[in-house]
């Protein structure tokens, strides 16, 4: 086995469908992701983002092709050894949070890779490592909230420091800025772009439905249409004017601007 290739790929999926119901979701996708890399899915509706984001995280099989993350292969390696090392933040997971649980413990019981918290007494460096995650999203106010009551932007800034908790070599985040307000979106960009250009940070993977969402620092672009592939490959070369229009099906116009943010727009009526 080829050791030092599989060492940088996190995530390999070669010809992968995902089928249900007679339908592809995921049509014979292969799309290979590079240690380092921070790569944004884009999409419409429906097009099969999430189910790509379930495969990377090993909670759904291929139902056919292969798929491998973190240099193992999903049939072949214990999905419970696997699952720590990837860091999941997404819409599904909040709600089967306990609301009652406070925010340090929300963050907390990650490390124990629960959803309830069991125990009362956690390890010190523990609780540190989550105080310091929820420091860095700017969560520090909340320790002491209920999961329950916190606002969207609070909750999915809480889930992002949820999913670094076990250290993951892999960070997954479903659409993290949907539901936010301007300010929440430019907090979270400028927080997001700060994890991307980390060295030290995991491969990413982020969902979204705006190029606006894209932090500096991101490197490469997959689109998705009806469970297949349009473009993958660096920002630059991938995310322009002409793979958007196709991949959602509408005449639009993509801007890189000085500060390495992305606009997107329709062309205007004529
Ligand atoms: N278990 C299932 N059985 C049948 N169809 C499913 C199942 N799960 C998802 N789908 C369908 O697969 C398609 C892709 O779903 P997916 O959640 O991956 O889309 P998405 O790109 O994340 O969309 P959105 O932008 O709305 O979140 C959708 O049409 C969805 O209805
Ligand atoms: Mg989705």
């Amino acid at each position: 086995m080829g050791e030092i290739a599989l060492m940088s790929d996190v995530l390999e999926l070669v010809d992968v469908s995902v089928v249900r119901e007679g339908r592809a979701l995921v049509d014979q996708v292969s799309w290979s992701v590079k240690e380092g890399e921070r790569w944004v899915i884009l999409g419409p509706n429906g097009a099969g983002k999430t189910t790509l984001l379930n495969l990377a995280s090993s909670y759904l099989f291929p139902s056919s092709g292969s798929a491998s993350i973190l240099g193992e292969q999903l049939g072949k390696v214990d999905v419970f050894d696997l699952r720590p090392r990837i860091g999941v933040a997404g819409i599904a997971l909040a709600d089967k949070l306990p609301r009652s649980q406070t925010v340090l413990q929300t963050v907390l019981t990650a490390a124990y890779g629960m959803t309830a918290s069991w125990q009362e007494n956690y390890d010190e460096i523990d609780e540190q490592r989550a105080r310091a995650f929820l420091d860095r999203l700017g969560m520090t106010a909340y320790l002491d909230r209920k999961f329950g009551t916190l606002s969207e932007g609070e909750r999915k800034r809480t889930l992002i420091a949820r999913a670094m908790m076990t250290d993951p070599e892999l960070l997954l985040l479903d659409e993290p800025a949907a539901g936010l307000d301007l300010g929440g979106r430019e907090d979270l960009v400028r927080r997001l772009g700060r994890l991307a250009r980390d060295p030290y940070a995991p491969s990413m993977i982020m969902v979204t439905h705006h190029v606006e969402e894209i932090a500096p620092g991101f490197t490469h672009v997959l689109m998705i249409r009806q469970g297949k592939v349009l473009a993958a490959g660096p920002l630059d070369l991938e995310l322009t004017s002409s793979n958007l229009s196709h991949c959602f099906g509408l005449p639009l116009i993509v801007e890189r601007n000085g500060n390495d943010r992305w606009t997107a727009q329709g062309l205007p009526l004529t």
